[in-house]
């Protein structure tokens, strides 16, 4: 009865924006003129940017229109949840304006707003449909105590408020549950429906928030939101500061998503179980390397499950931690690793590779301005830096068609 309903508005939509009528749930069909007027009337939207031609496209368009009836059939209120599609081909300035460059992409609009992951997981009914049922979910998770809290160990950092009244009813809660609903890929939010900690009411704090670093930055001290909720502007821009850092940890999941940045890889190889190197690191790029952040991406990697890029370094396990450059072409070693702590060195290094020393010196030694006493032999054999290792992370020619055949 319910699906009919929605079955029915879906077509009434149908036909005010594309003059077509329709009797089931089909993929909308979104351009320039209607995208901005269907994204802002749902709750959800999930996009396919495909090409009639590209195989994958094909294989994928009749998956899509299968979970969204799954879908649907779980979230049959109105505005929640639309699945829309857009031919590239044809709406060139759409295909732009979202950077597609590879197809089919996929990507999730929520209130209006283009998430930043776009869709990496299985084509399959069910990967899809347990992704969307997942982003649908509550962003927001009630605690129910102070101690709690504290127990609370994730490996994403996460944000708590103890809100003083039934936070549902207030403007601020709302706000809350909108930053939360942008960053549930990096933090987890919860709310505190019980007691606040004495030690947050001694300071004065009637409604509060907290960022709780996760537990992959041991030592790292809660910090209290110094801002209101009375403005989304000013928390969500903390809240993402916090959520996402400076330097990410690269794992086989995330390394698709974090190559199609675009930037170059400064990456700290380190043991499992050594923690302080990589506390080192974080440290002196967030001192030293803040500025480089729009150039280069920090990221640390477990040297045990990246053993494949140290062996392509000539390196082995035995000689973590390492530092290193992937720039999608070649890999660059951090000479040495003791050199960390000495002020500007790996800033240097960061720099050396964007004015292009890094590449000219492994092909003709070091540069002649450099001739003093740390020139020893080292690069005299080499006659080509390693070839990236990272570059066969990015998107794969066998899942997608690639607008840009050249290098990141
Ligand atoms: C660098 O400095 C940090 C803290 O000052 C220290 O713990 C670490 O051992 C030093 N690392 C190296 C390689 O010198």
């Amino acid at each position: 009865m319910v699906k009919f309903e929605t079955y029915l508005s879906t077509s009434l939509i149908l036909s005010l924006f594309s003059f077509k009528s329709i009797c089931s749930a089909e993929v909308f069909q979104l351009n320039s003129q209607n995208f901005d007027q269907i994204t802002s009337q749902y709750e959800l939207v999930f996009v396919n940017f495909y090409a009639d031609w590209c195989r994958f496209s094909q294989i994928l368009s009749p998956v899509f229109e299968e979970a969204y009836s799954t879908i649907l059939k779980e979230f049959p209120e109105p505005n929640r949840v639309l699945f829309g599609k857009v031919d590239c081909e044809n709406q060139g300035s759409l295909a732009a304006k979202f950077h597609i460059s590879k197809y089919p992409t996929l990507k999730v609009f929520i209130n209006n707003k283009v998430g930043k992951r776009e869709y990496r997981g299985q084509r399959s009914v069910e990967a899809i449909t347990n992704h969307i049922r997942d982003l649908l979910k509550d962003p927001v998770k009630p605690i129910s105590t102070h101690e709690d809290h504290n127990n609370i160990e994730e490996k994403k950092g996460a944000i708590i408020g103890y809100f003083n009244v039934p936070p549902a009813t207030t403007n601020e809660y709302v706000t809350f549950r909108k930053v939360a609903t942008d960053l549930k890929g990096d933090c987890n939010f919860y709310w505190v429906t019980g007691e606040p900690s004495i030690s947050h009411l001694q300071a004065g704090k009637q409604n509060f928030i907290i960022f709780k670093p996760s537990r992959v930055r041991p030592g790292e001290q809660d910090i209290i939101y110094p801002g209101t909720l009375q403005s989304y502007d000013e928390f969500s821009t903390w809240s993402t500061d916090k959520c996402i850092p400076l330097v990410r940890e690269i794992t086989f999941e995330n390394a698709e998503e974090l190559t199609e940045e675009g930037l170059p890889f400064l990456i700290l190889f380190h043991a499992p179980e050594d923690r302080q190197s990589v506390d080192t690191y974080t440290n002196i790029v967030h001192r030293e390397l803040y500025s480089e952040s729009s150039n280069i991406n920090f990221l640390t990697a477990d040297g045990h499950k990246f053993a494949h890029p140290l062996h392509h370094l000539g390196k082995t396990l035995k000689d973590l931690p390492l530092i290193a450059i992937d720039s999608f072409r070649h890999m660059y070693l951090f000479p040495n690793f003791n050199d960390i702590n000495i002020s500007g060195k790996l800033k240097q290094f960061i720099q050396d590779l964007h004015s292009g020393k890094l590449h000219r010196e492994f092909h003709f030694g070091p540069d002649p301005a450099n001739d003093d006493k740390d020139n020893s032999n080292d690069n005299q054999i080499i006659t080509s830096p390693p070839e990236s290792t990272f570059k066969k992370l990015a998107p794969s020619r066998n899942r997608y068609t690639l607008l840009v055949k050249d290098e990141l």
